[in-house]
């Protein structure tokens, strides 16, 4: 069945042209869940559309007051979309179409001319990197919130004796407080690293067009002022490479800290069997089976873990989808699924940590029943070695007389107070990465 008109109802396709007929299944597919991922970009298409208009009138494009009612029709419809008065839906092909139809059925002709200068191309380009700037931000804001959560619980709990474990064998005497510290560094790294992405996206690519710039000398530096970009992305053709290559590298970002996060997982959901027994979690945390009537189980730990696993997949779909020549292709409209999926997933799960991490409670009693005799061993070979025994020699020793009294007559509390070298327990230099975790700038440099 063929159709002259669209598949909704919204009137013919901004680029339809007259007598050429249109199949709905076609139209259907070519827009598939476009329209509804669009909706989480939409307001920052009509912000960008807002700047583009405001670029337009400073070449004379538009009148001021055209260009103040452009404006005022852009927040009308940013208004009615709150508010639920105006659905984004199938009755357009994307936000795109909807903007401009919207301001066409409000303004006429001034409507008409919104789209000078400008291709559907650099306008995904330019919602979506607005988007990405924004979840980026979010993915500081969490890493470093979470960094604050273990960094404040180091310093209270540095003291607490906790089994460590290499090869998930028992190991050495390690405490609550550097078991948060590792969490601590490796989340303020996280967020450097959100914060340098953010700094590397950061760049305009609005006035870019279809891919190769137009003949109307656009004032792309005051869009990107407008729009509180950085830098320009100066070239055109760049601008349509990056498309996806931000948004993966972006993902990637996002997929350190949910690589740390599964690995904090891991760990919960072991102290939390009763083998380890080393960790409470409130009630809120847990849910009871619906078969066994002993069970509480860890569910959220494990989705938490899960989680790594949505980016992963979201960031190969996207190299799958990236293997195209130079230049706009419509292969890329399937970059938004899994980079909106995976974002929101990702960021969902980070969200829920700080608040997790605060209500842990440690179970001492078991933490400590768990640490034997044999995990002296290393603090005895070393205190022979500082006592000038060559470390070959001290090692065979301490591996004899690890039930000795040299080990029994040790305590946890002995082994963590001697553990004086930068980063143990007795040196923790917890203001370092406290300066560090302070020291991180929230936007990028903006410098042109
Ligand atoms: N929905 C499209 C996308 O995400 C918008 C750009 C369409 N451009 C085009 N030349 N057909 O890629």
């Amino acid at each position: 069945m063929t159709d002259d008109k669209t598949a909704g109802e919204g009137g013919p396709l901004l680029w339809q042209k007259a007598g050429v007929a249109i199949d709905p299944a076609v139209q259907r597919f070519l827009a598939g869940e476009d329209v509804l991922l669009d909706r989480q970009l939409i307001a920052y298409d009509i912000q960008a559309s807002r700047a583009h208009a405001e670029g337009l009138a400073r070449v004379g494009i538009l009148s001021e007051t055209e260009c103040s009612s452009i404006a005022d029709a852009l927040d009308d419809l940013k208004g009615a979309i709150a508010s639920g008065r105006f659905v984004l839906d199938d009755r357009f092909e994307d936000m795109h179409s909807a903007i401009e139809s919207f301001l066409i059925d409000k303004l006429g002709d001034v409507g008409r001319k919104i789209h000078t200068g400008r291709s559907r191309n650099d306008q995904v380009l330019v919602a979506s990197r607005l988007w990405l700037r924004d979840q980026l931000a979010r993915l500081l804001a969490v890493n470093r919130s979470i960094a604050s959560v273990a960094l404040m619980r180091a310093d209270l709990d540095m003291a607490l004796p906790l089994p460590g474990y290499t090869h998930l064998q028992r190991a050495m005497v390690s405490s609550a407080g550097m078991w948060w510290a590792g969490w601590a560094e490796s989340f303020i790294d996280d967020a450097w690293l959100a914060r340098d992405t953010l700094a590397w996206v950061d760049a305009n690519p609005l006035g870019s067009a279809s891919g190769f710039g137009v003949n109307l000398a656009l004032d792309r530096d005051y869009t990107t002022e407008a729009l509180g970009f950085s830098r320009l992305q100066v070239s055109a053709t760049y601008a349509q490479l990056s498309r996806g290559k931000f948004e993966l590298q972006a993902l990637a970002a996002l997929s350190q800290a949910l690589l740390d996060l599964r690995r904090l997982a891991w760990d919960l959901s072991l102290f939390l069997s009763a083998e380890y027994g080393f960790v409470r979690l409130p009630a809120q945390y847990t849910t009871g089976s619906s078969l066994m009537p002993n069970k509480r189980n860890p569910d959220l730990v494990e989705l938490l873990r899960a989680s790594h696993a949505v980016v992963v997949g979201a960031q190969s779909e996207l190299q799958a989808l990236l293997s195209l020549p130079s230049g706009y292709h419509r292969d890329l409209q399937f970059s938004k699924g899994p980079v909106l999926r995976a974002m929101q997933h990702g960021l969902a799960a980070l969200e829920l940590v700080p608040k997790l991490l605060e209500s842990l409670a440690w179970k001492q009693e078991a933490m400590r029943t768990a640490i034997d005799e044999g995990m002296y061993a290393t603090d005895v070979a070393m205190d022979l070695a500082a006592s000038g025994v060559p470390f070959r020699e001290a090692y065979r020793r301490a591996a004899e007389s690890s039930t000795d009294a040299h080990a029994a007559q040790r305590t946890p509390e002995d082994s963590l107070k001697a553990r004086v070298s930068a980063g143990g327990a007795a040196n923790a230099l917890l203001d370092r990465l406290s300066e560090r975790l302070h020291a991180i700038t929230n936007a990028g440099s903006r410098t042109k």
